[in-house]
């Protein structure tokens, strides 16, 4: 793709962070929108940001843990625009429990909306992105899709499900040679909402961590603004790069994961104790 003026991008978790910086960009380029997220009040305020733009804009209430409605929303921004160019498959959540004290509804909960749903937005919008012959699947990993982390078990196990599913599905466009591509982003540290709205189950105690503070603790590791992440996104995709690492910290995880393939856990886990001391007294 070489630029995206009047091309159709769909984005899922449009309603805030990346999601909403994506939607301003996009539309400053002159793409298209249809936009989704489970947040109608952030979907509606990222509308009423991206009016000034002289683009069309289409929004829906869209669950990305639900295939029938990933599904309804597809065919939905096909009718509205004519065609789709791109999906950004960006919505997702945070879990901080253990393995032993993290529910199966916790889970299931992850898992559905950070795994299953890039998976229905890939599967649901690929069909009509091949049917234009210039598009991209840009399904957001995390750094926490390179290494693991104690108390992110359910986030690190989406994340690199994520990865791994990308990166055979860009594979298999370049062997088909259809003119549609794939980018998995991983993302360090970014200001968004994602530590605010995270979960933090009550089994954080057992290793030493307060449940009601390390949301604030986790947050002050989120450093880089969303809008500049969102840009990064936008030129890697120009650039039709397979993966893009946004942030020094994200560049540091990915060296650290190929010169100690195992042993970056002995650091990790030093790290994760030391995020003890940011949770407010
Ligand atoms: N912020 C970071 O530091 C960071 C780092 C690595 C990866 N990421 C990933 O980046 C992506 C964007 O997150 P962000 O940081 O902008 O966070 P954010 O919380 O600001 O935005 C996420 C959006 O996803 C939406 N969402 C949540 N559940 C949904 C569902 N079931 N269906 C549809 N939408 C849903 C939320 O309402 C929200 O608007 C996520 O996949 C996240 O895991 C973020």
């Amino acid at each position: 793709m070489k630029n995206f003026k009047n091309k159709v991008a769909a984005i899922t978790g449009a309603g805030s962070g990346m999601g909403q910086q994506l939607a301003i960009l996009l539309a400053k380029a002159g793409c298209h929108l249809s936009i989704s997220d489970v947040n109608e009040k952030g979907l509606a305020e990222t509308v009423e940001l991206v009016r000034q733009y002289d683009v069309r804009v289409t929004s829906k209430k869209v669950n990305v843990a639900k295939q029938q409605e990933v599904k309804a929303w597809a065919e939905e921004s096909v009718q509205n625009h004519g065609s789709v160019n791109m999906i950004f498959n960006n919505a997702g959540v945070a879990l901080g429990a253990t393995v032993e004290g993290e529910t199966y509804e916790e889970l299931e909960w992850i898992v559905g909306i950070n795994f299953w749903g890039v998976v229905y937005g890939t599967k649901e919008f690929l069909p009509y992105i091949k049917k234009t012959g210039d598009g991209h699947i840009i399904n957001t990993s995390s750094i926490f899709g390179l290494t693991a982390q104690p108390t992110q078990s359910g986030y690190n196990a989406t994340k690199f499900a994520v990865r791994g599913f990308t990166e055979s599905l860009r594979q298999e466009l370049d062997i088909e040679k259809c003119g549609v591509s794939a980018l998995c982003v991983h993302p360090g540290g970014i200001r968004t909402n994602i530590a605010n709205d995270a979960r933090m189950n009550d089994s954080l105690k057992s290793l030493g961590m307060n449940p009601d503070k390390s949301a604030k603790a986790f947050n002050k590791l989120l450093r880089k603004p969303a809008v500049e992440a969102a840009q990064e996104i936008l030129d890697a995709v120009l650039a039709d790069k397979r993966r893009l690492l946004i942030g020094g910290d994200a560049v540091i995880v990915d060296l650290a994961q190929r010169l100690l393939p195992t042993g970056y856990q002995k650091f990790a886990t030093m790290a994760t104790k030391l995020t003890k001391r940011f949770e407010p007294k």
